[in-house]
């Protein structure tokens, strides 16, 4: 298991965590695809750390088995909390005159998405997997 932890408090963090889950997928043979797919979702969950909470924590975490590859990345902060979960899982639902397709769009992009949020922890999860055959490192 091969974890990296990302402080999340300024906007270049947002391109350290970024960049750095695209380089994690391509070492695991993930393709040019899921590469973006795992890149753009870090973005918009680090984003939205910085723009309500302020900072976070993003963790980026390998985990394998004899079949499959899975990254799995937490993104965590201790800020007010997402009030009403189903509502900020709605495309076009913001509260900071932003689109409101962060969440959704996110959830559509990868394997495994999960929130858990209350008043000073909000903690959303995600994570890719591969199956481990050849066949599917270049795709
Ligand atoms: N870490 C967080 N803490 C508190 N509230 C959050 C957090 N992340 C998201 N939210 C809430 O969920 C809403 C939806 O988030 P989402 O990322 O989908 O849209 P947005 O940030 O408003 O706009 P966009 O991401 O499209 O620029 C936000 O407007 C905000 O109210
Ligand atoms: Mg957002």
């Amino acid at each position: 298991m091969d974890e990296t932890k990302i402080p999340i408090k300024a906007e270049n963090d947002v391109v350290i965590a970024r960049g750095t889950g695209r380089r994690m997928a391509r070492d695991l043979g993930f393709g040019t695809a899921d590469q973006t797919r795992l890149a753009t979702a870090i973005s918009e969950l680090t984003r939205n750390v910085l723009r309500y909470a302020g900072e976070g924590v993003c963790t980026i975490t390998e985990k394998s088995n004899d079949d499959s590859v899975t990254i799995n990345v937490l993104v965590e902060d201790h800020g007010p909390g997402i009030e009403d979960i189903d509502k900020a899982m709605t495309d076009g639902f913001t509260t900071s005159g932003g689109l409101g397709a962060g969440l959704p769009g996110t959830k559509r992009l990868v394997h495994e998405f999960n929130i858990e949020s209350r008043p000073g922890a909000t903690r959303i999860s995600i994570a890719l997997t591969r199956p481990k055959t050849s066949e599917h490192t270049c795709t």
